[in-house]
């Protein structure tokens, strides 16, 4: 087993290739996305030519991640979509300006090929309003399109590996507005959440809010199990896992990104 409570500046499929089968009990991660950012290291997974070689590569891993959970493991991918930005069409599915759906097609190749149990799509809304009384809430990045809708949601897929597996719905249970509500301990929160971006100082471009691996962790792993993070990017997932009283291990390709993880830990060790 590699050292659990550490983040290992290793490529994703060596680093769970270390673990034993069985070993973890949560895995909450967001791969990048398919042809979107350069993280400026080599091996980096999101640069593949084609998108089916990004599908495939994270289908490997995701065949991976079943393998390291326990029985009663829980798997949260985040993932969002691209639009393929080729002129010259060359195929129905790859011309240009089509929205790929990769986040599902990723998902339809884990059910089909690996098992997997796919409990929910969550939605991560990032900004929502009401069109009628114009309100809105959160905030998403303005993009200069001008003939779609922006995109403010994406897909957290909620994996189990048996049918039987560690949830505790109670921890993320929403307070009724009024009492008299049907369950003393709050409402189902339902698979549409609104969990706002944080601003930041540190120089990663895609972190997660913390509220996000803090609704994955408190449901899906257990006090004192361990939680994964294969692509740890700036370090949230062990953060809130370390908050919560779990452990963590996460893997980082990026070596200037594990200078910003350490630092953010030893930053909650002072707190
Ligand atoms: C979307 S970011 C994760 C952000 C993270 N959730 C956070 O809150 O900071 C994806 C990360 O995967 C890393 N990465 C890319 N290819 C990798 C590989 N082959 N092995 C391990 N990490 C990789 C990138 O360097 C990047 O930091």
């Amino acid at each position: 087993m590699m050292q659990i409570n550490k983040v290992h500046q290793i490529d994703v499929l060596a680093g769970l290739k270390k673990l034993p089968d069985n070993s973890i009990d949560c895995i909450v991660t967001s791969p990048p996305y398919w042809n979107l950012r350069d993280y400026n290291v080599e091996d980096q997974i999101g640069l593949e030519k084609n998108p089916e070689d990004f599908i495939n590569k994270i289908v490997e891993i995701m065949k991976e991640c079943k393998r390291v959970i326990k029985p009663t493991g829980t798997i949260w991918l985040n993932l969002g979509d691209s639009y393929f930005k080729k002129l010259g069409n060359s195929s129905k599915w790859l011309q240009a300006k089509q929205r790929l759906l990769i986040p599902f097609r990723v998902a339809i190749k884990c059910q089909d090929e690996l098992g997997l149990i796919l409990r929910n799509d969550i939605s991560w809304i990032k900004q929502v309003w009401n069109y009628k009384t114009k309100e809105s809430f959160g905030s998403s990045m303005p993009v200069g399109v001008n003939d779609r809708l922006n995109t403010t949601s994406e897909s957290i897929f909620f994996f189990v590996k048996s049918k039987n597996y560690y949830f505790d719905l109670d921890a993320i249970r929403i307070p009724y507005r009024d009492k008299g509500g049907a369950n003393p301990k709050g409402k189902n929160p339902g698979d549409c959440i609104l969990f706002p971006l944080e601003p930041s100082r540190e120089e990663h471009i895609a972190m997660f809010p913390k509220t996000l691996p803090e609704f994955c962790i408190k449901s899906g792993c257990p006090k004192n199990g361990i939680v994964l993070d294969p692509f740890m990017g700036s370090g949230t997932t062990a953060i809130v896992a370390k908050r919560l009283g779990r452990n963590f291990i996460g893997f980082e390709i990026n070596k200037e990104y594990l200078k910003i993880i350490e630092r953010r830990l030893s930053q909650e060790s002072h707190n």
